[in-house]
This record gives C-alpha cells, sequence and structure tokens, in this order.
C-alpha cells in the first residue's frame, strides 16, 4: 500500500475522476475525505470506502467558498490529525461560441476552476506548512490547458491557468518540501462527458453521442479514458515515489498530447 497512514482530501470527490481516486487513496491505506458540492454524491463514496473497512469522511463543500474550504480542512485535521494530500479535482465545463459567450459563463468557470483551485490550494499549502507536513498536492489541469479550442475559450484558459499555478506554487513550496504537481487528463469518460457532448451536439449541429464516438476513436491508444485510468497517476504524484518531482503536469491521455 502506497498511501498506508496518509490523509488524502479529493475535491468533487463524488463524481467521476474524484470518485475513482477517492476509492484507490483509500484501497492504497489512505484515510479520504470526499469533499463536493453535492453532498449525497460525497456520501455514497465514503459508505463505498467504509464497507470495504477504509476510513472516509463526506464533506459538504463548494470551492468557491472560503469558509467551505477552511472548514473542510479543520473538519480533516479533526477527524484523522493532519492532511498529507490535496486531490484538487472540483471542476466544472461550459462552452459555448466566442462570439455569444457570457461573463456569467466566465465568472462560473473561472470561479470554480481557477480561484476555487487556488485557495483549496493555498488552504490545503497553509495547514502543511504550520504542521511541518512534506505534503503533496495533485491539480487537476487538462489537455484542454494546452490549446486554445473556437468554442471552449473559457474552460481552455481555466485549465491553463490551472498549469501556471501549479509551476508558482511548487516553486513557492518547495523549500517547505511540498510537492506541488499537475495532471492533465484527455478525454475521460465521466458524468461531466454528458455536458461536454450536448454542448458539442448543440453547437456543432450533431446527434447526442457523436462527438463522444469520434474523440474516442481519435485517442492514440483508441478509446476514450476511465476514471479508472486517472488512478495511477494520482497514487504516483501522492506518494513517495514522487517525492523529487514538483512543477510537472503529468499527460493522462492515451497519447493526445505530446509534452
Ligand atoms: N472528464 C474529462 O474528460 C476531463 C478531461 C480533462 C480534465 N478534466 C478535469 O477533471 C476534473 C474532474 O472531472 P470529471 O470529469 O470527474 O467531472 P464530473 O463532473 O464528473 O465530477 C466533478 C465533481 O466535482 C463536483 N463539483 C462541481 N463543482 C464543485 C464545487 N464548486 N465545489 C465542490 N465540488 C464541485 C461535482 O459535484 C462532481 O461530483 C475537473 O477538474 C475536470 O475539469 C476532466
Amino acid at each position: 500500500m502506497k498511501l498506508a497512514g496518509k490523509t488524502a482530501i479529493v475535491t468533487g470527490g463524488g463524481g467521476g475522476i474524484g470518485r475513482a481516486v477517492s476509492l484507490r487513496y483509500a484501497q492504497e491505506g489512505a484515510r479520504c475525505v470526499v469533499a463536493d458540492v453535492k453532498l449525497s454524491l460525497a456520501e455514497a463514496v465514503a459508505k463505498e470506502i467504509q464497507a470495504t473497512g477504509g476510513s472516509a469522511l463526506a464533506v459538504s463543500m463548494d470551492v468557491t467558498k472560503q469558509v467551505d474550504i477552511d472548514q473542510t480542512i479543520q473538519a480533516a485535521a479533526k477527524a484523522f490529525g493532519q492532511v498529507d494530500i490535496l486531490f484538487n479535482n472540483a471542476g466544472i465545463f461550459e462552452m459555448a461560441p466566442l462570439l455569444k459567450s457570457s461573463r456569467e459563463s466566465y465568472d462560473r468557470l473561472f470561479d470554480i476552476n481557477v480561484k476555487g483551485m487556488f485557495f483549496m490550494m493555498q488552504a490545503a499549502a497553509a495547514h502543511m506548512v504550520e504542521k511541518g507536513i512534506r505534503g503533496k498536492i495533485i491539480n487537476l489541469s487538462s489537455q484542454a490547458g494546452r490549446r486554445g479550442e473556437a468554442l471552449v475559450a473559457h474552460y481552455c484558459a481555466t485549465k491553463a491557468a490551472v498549469y501556471s499555478y501549479t509551476q508558482s506554487a511548487a516553486l513557492a513550496m518547495a523549500p517547505h518540501h511540498i510537492n506541488v504537481n499537475g495532471i492533465a487528463p484527455g478525454v475521460i469518460d465521466t458524468p461531466m462527458w454528458a455536458t461536454v457532448d450536448g454542448l458539442f451536439a448543440r453547437y456543432e449541429n450533431r446527434p447526442i453521442g457523436e462527438k463522444k464516438r469520434l474523440v474516442g476513436e481519435a485517442v492514440p491508444l483508441g478509446r476514450m479514458g476511465s476514471p479508472n485510468d486517472i488512478e495511477g497517476a494520482a497514487v504516483f504524484l501522492a506518494s513517495a515515489d514522487a517525492d523529487y518531482i514538483t512543477a510537472q503536469t503529468l499527460n493522462v491521455d492515451g497519447g493526445n498530447w505530446m509534452s
């Protein structure tokens, strides 16, 4: 077990990638704080972990609210003593043609994917610095942050920001021996993809399901990823095996992006 004795917070832990990583972290021996804006989803994941003998706590939290962020750190510390790992995963997807994209969508995307990501990371890092914990922080970026897309400008920009904050935070936290890295998934078959596929259907005038099929076929490894495909990188970057890796964002995308 690679994470025995560690405590991990997984934001957006109730759905897709966050759920898979929460379950895998628990299998690897971590005590898991499953934090999600949808408490019922977080509770279901925590129950799954507990049913297999693992330790988990479900927390209702919205990464756009500083009070929720602070309470999540406090709840984790109260239940399990300290926080060693942050899997900073909560995020949303929206898209629209550039000339029609709205201020409201811009604000939602940047509030959750950038501001929420940053202040969650800051709170976890502050806790680790205060307690002298040589922690691990993993931020979820995307292949979408590696380049622009005509219909997806705001989401792409939020994920480019995640790369940048990962690098800055890694440098700021290096003297404290806190590793800050990222994962850039490609196309992963999660509940988020129902939204993505529906929006592409609308704006590219396609039947529902077509975009999802096409992006899967275009992956060099020949298929969309499943949430479980992210687990290995998530465990590796959270473990002592990654002690000498920081400021990196690892592509987990079946070969979609080469860097
Ligand atoms: N699925 C993909 O193809 C893909 C590709 C690249 C990057 N990503 C990124 O991976 C991360 C996880 O994506 P996913 O596909 O599992 O998404 P998902 O929509 O399936 O799950 C996201 C979870 O985050 C929660 N959440 C949303 N807003 C929140 C908030 N304000 N505070 C707390 N929790 C909140 C949701 O309730 C949900 O449980 C996201 O950051 C996403 O941008 C996904």
